[in-house]
C-alpha cells in the first residue's frame, strides 16, 4: 500500500514541490497534505498549482500541537517530511510519528547544524569557516533540532570562488537529486 506524506515547509518550497511531483503517479507513496506556518509561504502557491491540499497554520496551533495532529489523522498521513520548516514539531506530533519524520539539512551535520543554522546562514558560515566540502544530510526528526540520526549524506566541493549563492545552488540541486529518492527507499521499510 502506498503510503501517504505530508510536507511542512515555511518558504519557496521548491523540495516540496519537487517531492509533490516525485511521488505523483508512484505506487510508493504520495503527497496528500502540505503545512505551513506562514501565511504568505509561496510553498501555498506551489501547492494550489498542483492541487495537493495545503493549510497555514498559525503559531498557537503548532505549539498547542493537537489540533495539526487531528489534520494529519484526517489525511491518514503516515509519515512526515520537512523540506525548510522553520518552526517546532509539537511534542504530540513526535510522539505519534516515532522515527516517522524526516528533515533535509543544508550542511553536512553535525557541522553547521543547530541554533540559526537555516538558510543562507548556513552556507555563509560554511563560506566563512575555509570547509573544502558541505553537502546535504537527510536525518530523522526528534526533540533535539539537527540530531536525529542520519539517514543519509551527499558531498558537494565548496570552490574557493563560491558565495553563499552559489553554494546554495549546488546544495539544492543535491536536494532535488537525492531527497525524494531516500525518502522512498526508507519507506519500503514500513
Ligand atoms: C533547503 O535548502 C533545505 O535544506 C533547507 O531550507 C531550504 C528550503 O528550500 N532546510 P526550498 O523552500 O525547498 O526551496
Amino acid at each position: 500500500m502506498g503510503k501517504n506524506l505530508a510536507v511542512l515547509a515555511s518558504g519557496n518550497g521548491s523540495n516540496a514541490e519537487n517531492l509533490i511531483r516525485y511521488f505523483r503517479g508512484k505506487e510508493s507513496a504520495e503527497v496528500k497534505l502540505v503545512l505551513t506556518n506562514r501565511p504568505e509561504a509561496y510553498v501555498l502557491n506551489r501547492a494550489r498549482n498542483l492541487n495537493v491540499p495545503s493549510r497555514y497554520i498559525s503559531r498557537h496551533d503548532w505549539v498547542e500541537g493537537t489540533s495539526v495532529l487531528t489534520l494529519l489523522q484526517e489525511y491518514q498521513i503516515d509519515f512526515i517530511v520537512l523540506a525548510g520548516f522553520l518552526a517546532r514539531i509539537p511534542e504530540v506530533i513526535l510522539q505519534a510519528y516515532p522515527d516517522r519524520i524526516v528533515n533535509i539539512h543544508p550542511s553536512l551535520l553535525p557541522k553547521f547544524g543547530g541554533k540559526g543554522m537555516y538558510g543562507d546562514h548556513v552556507h555563509q558560515a560554511v563560506i566563512a569557516a575555509g570547509e573544502l566540502e558541505s553537502g546535504i544530510s537527510i536525518h530523522f526528526l526528534n526533540e533535539r533540532y539537527d540530531e536525529g540520526h542520519i539517514i543519509a549524506q551527499y558531498h558537494c566541493v565548496v570552490e574557493p570562488t563560491d558565495t553563499p549563492e552559489t553554494l546554495a545552488a549546488k546544495v539544492h540541486a543535491l536536494e532535488y537529486a537525492y531527497y525524494p529518492q531516500v525518502i522512498e527507499q526508507l519507506l519500503q521499510g514500513y
